[in-house]
């Protein structure tokens, strides 16, 4: 049997890509693990920085791990002036996941060559990129607004950094241990199309600048992690709760994509959709309403009744836009918050990946024509 006779599964559905012991899904349970650990657990116990370890390193730390993790991590947020200079040249009418990758090129072509194969030189280009994501985003945003880059603060970790860069102030407890839950729920997400792109691009033996470079450009996609910001601006234009049956009804008639719903794996709730829902509630209590909130609930609930028996849900996308809305972060910025979170993710399974590589180049089923005849180009009608 020849490639040609094989049968094409469109989007590579339920094919496994890789062995991988990082993250497990059960789409039908809606259950979520890092390393063995159910995410509603790690939510509630651990934090981002100790979740990044546990990705790349396969167990928790013990205190002293986690100390020196976060000591260097500390050491490697700041960018280099260059670095600053470029970021703050770029067009401000571009979106900021275009920054980002401008972003890691930049930060490849800064740090040391390294030979992938080894240990040690892919641990310490983890920990540049997970250090500095955050910083090149808020940089990227800064210049955007056309206010003075902030550097990182040593005393402070990814999730209140990133709030103090972008701001230019300290984040209240609240904010910043609800951004550090949301980069946690978002740290890894099994063989999704940004971790494939990575794991692509990472088989070809590529630096991991260029791996998190790739990814990005698959997360940015509103089928994948482009879809948060999109979910926000679909409920602006719905506009309130009254109005979600004829918008729904308009959309499903025309057979429309609801953003925020539907998923490849799960067929129930995205547990970290969950998650996100119960933080939303912490902070509309603590922060005050959010017009958007009742909307959501409302199309959740005529999504779910009308789509729910297709195994459409809603996805972690759905509620995380209405977490960053309240903490004040522009729209278009709410992608690259999964990139800073992903970015964990990412370099996990390079490292697995380079732990037994092999470079990914499927077949294809040839579908185009043979023999063509070359007519020059005055006797072409
Ligand atoms: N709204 C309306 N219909 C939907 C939706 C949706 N959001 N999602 C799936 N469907 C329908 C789809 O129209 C199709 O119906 P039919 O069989 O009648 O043609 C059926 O469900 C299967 O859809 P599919 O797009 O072929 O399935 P998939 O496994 O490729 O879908 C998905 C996964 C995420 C691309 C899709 O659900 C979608 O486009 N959702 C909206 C975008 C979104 O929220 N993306 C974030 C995904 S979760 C975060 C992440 O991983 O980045």
């Amino acid at each position: 049997m020849t490639v040609q006779d094989k049968e094409l599964v469109p989007g590579l559905a339920g094919i496994p890509a890789a062995e991988s012991s990082i993250s497990y899904i059960d789409g039908q349970a809606g259950i979520l693990e890092y390393r063995g650990h159910r995410i509603e657990t790690l939510a509630e116990k651990s934090n981002f920085e100790e979740t990044c370890w546990l990705l790349l390193y396969g167990s928790l730390p013990t205190r002293a791990e986690l100390d020196g993790f976060r000591k260097q991590l500390s050491g490697y947020r700041a960018l280099s002036p260059v670095t600053v200079d470029v970021l703050g040249r770029l067009p401000k009418h571009g979106h900021p996941m275009a920054a980002l990758q401008a972003g890691f090129a930049l930060l490849g072509m800064e740090s040391p060559d390294i030979d992938v194969h080894d240990r040690a030189q892919r641990e310490d280009a983890c920990l540049r990129l997970i250090a500095a994501a955050p910083t090149l985003v808020a940089a990227y945003a800064r210049s955007r607004a056309g206010k003075a880059f902030v550097a990182p603060d040593p005393q402070l970790d990814t999730a209140a950094n990133f709030l103090h860069m972008l701001n230019g102030e300290k984040p209240d407890e609240l904010s910043a241990h609800v951004l550090d839950v949301c980069l946690l729920l978002h740290a890894d997400h099994t063989m999704n199309a940004s971790t494939f792109a990575a794991r692509v691009v990472a088989s070809t033996e590529a630096d991991p600048y260029s791996v998190c470079a790739a990814a990005s450009g698959a997360l940015k996609g509103p089928l994948h992690g482009g879809a948060n910001e999109r979910v926000l601006q679909q409920l602006e234009v719905i506009g309130s709760a009254g109005a979600v049956p004829a918008w729904l009804d308009k959309v499903t008639a025309e057979k429309g994509k609801i953003m925020g719903f539907g998923h490849r794996v799960y067929k129930t709730k995205d547990p970290r959709a969950k998650k996100l829902q119960v933080l939303v509630r912490e902070v509309r209590e603590k922060l005050g309403s959010t017009p958007v909130y009742d909307t959501a609930l409302a199309l959740e609930d005529a999504v779910v009744a009308k789509l729910g028996g297709k195994g459409i849900h809603p996805n972690v996308d759905f509620f995380s836009g209405i977490v960053y809305e309240k903490l004040g972060i522009p729209t278009d910025f709410f992608t690259p918050i999964f990139a800073i979170a992903r970015v964990s993710g990412w370099l996990a399974h390079w490292c697995e990946q380079m732990e037994d590589n092999k470079l990914f180049r499927p077949a294809q089923i040839f579908t185009g024509s043979h023999d063509a005849v070359y007519v020059e180009i005055d006797k072409r009608g």
